[in-house]
């Protein structure tokens, strides 16, 4: 069995349909401090298959050990943790406490029961603002902002437990944008309030939510002067974790790969694909470019295309359509 934390997420979620797609058992264990319960339900219907849900807060040590109790899990896929890069800024305590304490409350209980294989979400910040793009694992990692640093020490932490105890196997993957939805349109991105990101921005400005995109910046020295970045479908995401899970079963180690593209977009090609899928423009204009921004950042995905043999194939148009779908059934998310 699976034990999937932060399964009731917007990548939990989609990575649980593609697990439960293929024949694994799972639970999910989930605090839903930014999800909702709704979306697992929407993953028993589309896959027609049930698990068990555990609301747990990875602070609570006790809670942890109970879900392990009652299950006989072999491996974890870890997603559960704060990802917001403002909020971070401004509540650094609660990011150390919420990421990294709740990982090393995880890891001591999976110590406990045995359980000695992992895959981490890490992500793309961890590279830092040194290395030009495209980037490659083997670069420094620097991170810029304490929710990069969380990922970072996670990293760190994950590769000192196993130099401790070669019994264990960590796949630590590093994301780049994961964006899109899944083609039943019954799951996607849910962000509560006004979205950071673009792509869930751009979809609320699409159904009337909100009313004009702001794009920070079109003085970068880029193709059209606006931020590229590498946009990954979430589906795809999802099935570069199965790749990572197979991987594991194997005796390997701590083993680390990039899931992105490796293709860069512009936002003004995001704003024009999605306009181009949607059939209508998607009002926008140019302000001040976002402090701490980057104008490119993208994947080298070779080494995970070599040794998991995974490959992003969902095209830009596919992310906007799936979004598209998402949103316009759900304009107010899994709230109805
Ligand atoms: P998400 O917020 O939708 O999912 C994270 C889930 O973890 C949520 O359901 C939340 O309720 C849960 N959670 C948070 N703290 C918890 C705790 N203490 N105990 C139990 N559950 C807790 O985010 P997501 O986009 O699905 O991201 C999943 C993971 O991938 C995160 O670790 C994130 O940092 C990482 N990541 C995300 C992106 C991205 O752009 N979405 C990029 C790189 C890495
Ligand atoms: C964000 C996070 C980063 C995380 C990454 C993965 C920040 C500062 N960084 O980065 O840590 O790893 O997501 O998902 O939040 N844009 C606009 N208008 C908007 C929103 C974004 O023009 O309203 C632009 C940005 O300037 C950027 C691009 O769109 O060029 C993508 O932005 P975003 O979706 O926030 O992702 P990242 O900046 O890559």
């Amino acid at each position: 069995m699976v034990l999937v934390t932060g399964g009731a997420g917007y990548i939990g979620s989609h990575t649980c349909v593609e697990l439960l797609n293929a024949g694994y058992d799972i639970c999910v264990l989930d605090n839903l401090s930014n999800s909702c319960e709704e979306a697992l339900n929407r993953v028993k219907k589309i896959t027609g298959k049930d698990f068990k849900f555990y609301k747990v807060d990875l602070l609570d040590y006790e809670g942890i050990d109970k879900v392990f109790s009652e299950n006989k899990i072999e491996f974890v896929i870890h997603f559960a943790g704060l990802k917001a890069v403002g909020e971070s800024v401004a509540k650094p305590l609660m990011y150390f406490e919420n990421n990294v304490g709740g990982t090393i409350n995880l890891l001591k209980v999976m110590t406990k029961y045995n359980v000695k294989k992992i895959v981490f979400s890490s992500s793309a910040t961890v590279y830092g603002d040194k290395s030009p793009a495209p980037y490659v694992e083997t670069l420094p990692c620097a991170a810029i902002n304490p929710y990069g640093r969380t990922k970072l020490m996670i990293e760190k932490i994950l590769q000192d437990i196993y130099a401790s105890d070669n019994d264990w196997d960590i796949a630590l993957l590093r994301y780049f944008n994961p964006v899109g939805a899944h083609s039943s349109g019954l799951i996607g991105e849910d962000p509560n309030g006004i979205p950071n990101n673009l792509m869930p921005y751009i979809s609320q400005v699409a159904v009337g939510r909100l009313e004009c995109l702001n794009i920070f910046g079109n003085d970068y020295d880029t193709k059209d002067g606006t931020g590229v970045r590498d946009y990954i479908h979430v589906v795809d995401l999802a099935i570069g974790h199965l790749k990572a899970l197979d991987k594991i079963k194997n005796k390997v180690g701590v083993v680390i790969y990039n899931l992105g593209t490796g293709q860069g977009y512009s936002v003004l090609d995001m704003v024009n694909t999605y306009s181009k899928v949607l059939g209508r423009p998607i009002n926008y204009k140019f302000v001040d470019r976002r402090p701490g921004d980057l104008a490119e950042y993208y994947a080298d995905p070779s080494k995970a295309e070599r040794e998991l043999g995974f490959k992003a194939t969902r095209t830009l148009e596919d992310m906007c359509r799936d979004t598209i779908r998402w949103q316009e059934g759900n304009k107010n998310g899994y709230r109805g």
